[in-house]
Order: C-alpha cells, then sequence, then structure tokens
C-alpha cells in the first residue's frame, strides 16, 4: 500500500488496484482503478453502495487503503451532499478564515475574493444558518478553494438542492474545471450532460471513461430508477 502527492503528475489522480474492507470483514473496493485524464469535471455514477462515497473518502485519506495506490498530483478537498454536515463557523467570512492554510494570515481580500468566485460576493458578515442550501453548498466550495485544493471530489453536491440551486453548483464547478479538476457522484443522469468524461462504478471497481451522455443513454435504456443508477 502506498499513498503519496506528486505534484510532477500529469493527471489529478491516478488509482491503482485500490482495495477496501471494512473492519466488518465487508469489501467496499476491489482492484479498484482508473485515472484522470486531466484537469477538467468528471462524473462518477454507480448503483446505492457500489463504493463510490468510500473511494472518495480513501483520496482524501480520511480512510487508509488495504493495498492499491492513490497517487495524487494536487492536494483535494471533499464537499459533502449535505453542507450542514461540513460548515462548522457562525459566519461565511470565519468559516473561509478557518481553511486558509495553516500559517497564512488572515486576509479579508483574500475571503472576499473567495466569496466573490462563488457568487456569494458581500456575504463575509452573513449566518450561515440564513443561507439558502445552494449558497450553503457554494460557500463549502468556496472553503475547498480558499484551502489551495485543486482537485474537488464531491459526494453528490446536488442531492439536496431545488432545481434552481442544482444548476448553479453545476454551472459553477464547470467554470473552475478547468483549470482545476472535480470528481463529481451523482446519481442525477441529467448532469452527466455536463461533464468531460464520465465513469461508472459496479461491485466496487470502476469501469473504463466514457462521454457523459453516451453513459446516460446507456443507463437510460437500462431504464433504471433514480437512486439505483449502475
Ligand atoms: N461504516 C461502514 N461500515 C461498514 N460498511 C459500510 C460502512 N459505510 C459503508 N459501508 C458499506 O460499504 C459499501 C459501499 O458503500 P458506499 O457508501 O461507498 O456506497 P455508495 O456507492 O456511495 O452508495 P450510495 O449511492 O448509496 O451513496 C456498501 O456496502 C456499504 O453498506
Ligand atoms: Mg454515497
Amino acid at each position: 500500500m502506498a499513498e503519496r502527492s506528486t505534484p510532477a503528475l500529469p493527471s489529478p489522480l491516478q488509482i491503482e488496484r485500490l482495495r477496501y474492507r471494512w473492519p466488518n470483514g465487508a469489501s467496499a473496493l476491489e482492484h479498484c482503478s482508473f485515472k484522470l485524464p486531466g484537469p477538467g469535471l468528471w462524473m462518477l455514477v454507480g448503483g446505492n453502495g457500489s463504493g463510490k462515497s468510500t473511494l472518495l473518502r480513501l483520496i482524501t485519506g480520511l480512510l487508509k487503503p488495504e493495498s492499491g495506490q492513490i497517487l495524487r498530483g494536487c492536494s483535494p478537498a471533499l464537499v459533502f451532499q449535505n453542507p450542514d454536515h461540513q460548515l462548522l463557523l457562525p459566519s461565511c467570512g470565519s468559516e473561509l478564515a478557518f481553511h486558509r492554510p495553516a500559517g497564512h494570515p488572515l486576509e479579508r481580500g483574500r475571503i472576499d475574493a473567495a466569496l466573490e468566485q462563488v457568487g456569494l460576493a458581500g456575504l463575509a458578515e452573513r449566518p450561515i444558518h440564513s443561507l439558502s442550501g445552494g449558497q450553503k453548498q457554494r460557500l463549502a466550495i468556496a472553503s475547498a478553494l480558499i484551502s489551495g485544493a485543486q482537485l474537488l471530489l464531491l459526494d453528490e453536491p446536488t442531492a439536496l438542492l431545488d432545481p434552481d440551486s442544482q444548476q448553479s453548483v453545476l454551472t459553477l464547478i464547470r467554470e473552475l474545471c478547468p483549470p482545476l479538476s472535480a470528481l463529481w457522484v451523482t446519481h442525477r443522469l441529467e448532469e452527466l450532460d455536463h461533464c468531460d468524461g464520465a465513469l461508472r462504478m459496479e461491485g466496487g471497481q470502476a469501469g473504463h471513461w466514457q462521454s457523459g451522455q453516451e453513459l446516460r443513454r446507456q443507463l437510460e435504456r437500462q431504464g433504471l430508477p433514480r437512486g439505483t443508477a449502475g
């Protein structure tokens, strides 16, 4: 087992024969391999329990693989389905200050710029509890950006949002990637139309890259109900 950050790596992320079992012995990933082709917006679909969330946790280092390799070309940050599970502080500005890289001075200009980058300009003093769901999700993305992450790992980031907010979060990530990279897990097949490529996870293994539209058509032909794609 090896994990390392390799700045010279051409791919933002390469996964090689990754294996993970939970402490109860249940297998979540079995020889899972794939490589992000480059910066951009990449999507991952798969049925419930196919290992998508476990994979994202392994990439960030929250879990340790049993075997295999995770080669990171840049630093990752996780964005959860429910922003209330990751936003910790009272105001937008204090949340972003908390996520600035260790040792960096607290600069109001940097915080204002990060808020502007995600469409929340002027909201530094705004209490987080007063934000809409979509605004909270965009603040979670700003927290990832201010931390210096260049690979965003988004675990069903629009699942709890209304249609307008779903669109605004997708548009934001689309604008950021490239030059940044995102690995976006979704059960919403219509989102596949907007990615640079998509992979299907099945039984803890990753398939091959396809165009998002091609994978969407394939899954729709199978007529799987929402939430079970894969
Ligand atoms: N804490 C845990 N302990 C034991 N098994 C777990 C734990 N968390 C997840 N699992 C199991 O690991 C497997 C993969 O789960 P994971 O959450 O990665 O799937 P997923 O693809 O994200 O599914 P979903 O689409 O429902 O979010 C499943 O069989 C799940 O039950
Ligand atoms: Mg999941």
